[in-house]
């Protein structure tokens, strides 16, 4: 098992996908929506503690009614076909966002799905739908404030009150579809993560590539700020108290 314990991801390119096949875009919506399981699966087989998938954020609400009416479509069919595999494999479901103006029976749906998997023991899959990075910091200290008056909020506060906080930081986080940016997605959680931007559309994507993307990360050295990886750091100081090494570049270790 690798040090990747929560991976994030941003699945991005359906619209650009379908056009470059002459389709509308809510057909790349359509077979993204079959590539979720696939990716479900193998975050579960990879030994994952959380997975968080962005499908819709705040900003998605200014694209064409019909594209974001058929989303939130695509959303309640994906539960109502994912949830005995949901159930059965012990995953413990979550949507963060704010998904009070999506249709009614899809809501009710979505909260079915969150009480049937509350004592669920496996992987912590999230979907960030309606969502946005900004309005989760603002309603996680808002709601610290209302809870805490008077009181300064720490960062251990704040991680505290985030929307699914037992998700813990992000240590990957992949986009899909070539571009290079966050769009507002866990702009707290993601401080440390290490980042991949794959080309790939995410209609494409394929559960090789992403098990091939988390293999290719776990080597990456992580520093978090210091001198050399914990793990290098202890190697180091092993090394340092058997007398074979007498000098580490930094300040962090007195040999
Ligand atoms: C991502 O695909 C899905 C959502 C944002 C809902 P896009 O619809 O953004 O596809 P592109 O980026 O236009 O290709
Ligand atoms: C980010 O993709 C949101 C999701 C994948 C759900 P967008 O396509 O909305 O992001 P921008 O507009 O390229 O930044
Ligand atoms: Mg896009």
């Amino acid at each position: 098992m690798s040090n990747i314990k929560h991976v994030a991801v941003i699945m991005d390119g359906n619209g650009r996908w379908a056009k470059r096949r002459f389709r509308p875009r809510v057909w790349g919506h359509v077979r993204g929506s079959s590539v979720v399981s696939d990716i479900v699966k193998a975050a579960d087989d990879v030994g994952l503690k959380s997975l968080t998938l962005y499908a819709f954020s705040t900003e998605n609400w200014s694209r064409p009614a019909e594209e974001v009416s058929t989303l939130f479509t695509i959303l309640k069919k994906f539960l109502l076909k994912e949830k005995a595999k949901i159930l059965a494999n012990n995953i413990k479901f979550k949507v963060i966002g704010q998904i009070q103006n999506l249709p009614q029976a899809t809501v009710s749906l979505i909260r079915d799905v969150e009480a049937l998997t509350e004592n669920a023991t496996g992987l912590y899959l999230t979907f960030a739908f309606s969502y946005g990075g900004r309005a989760e910091i603002l309603s996680s200290i808002n709601h610290f404030i209302e809870k805490n008056p008077g009181q300064q909020i720490t960062e251990k506060d704040l991680s505290a009150a985030l929307y699914r906080p037992e998700s813990g930081d992000v240590d990957l986080l992949i986009r899909t579809g070539g571009e290079q940016r966050i769009s507002n997605f866990l702009l707290w959680q993601i401080a440390y993560a290490e980042l991949y931007f794959s080309p790939t559309k995410w209609p494409d994507f394929t559960a090789t590539e992403f098990k091939k993307i988390i293999d290719d990360v776990s080597i990456r050295e992580r520093r978090f700020g210091n001198v050399c990886s914990q793990v290098g750091l202890e190697e180091a100081t092993r090394q340092a108290a058997s007398g074979k090494t007498t000098y580490l570049q930094g300040n962090t270790l007195n040999v």
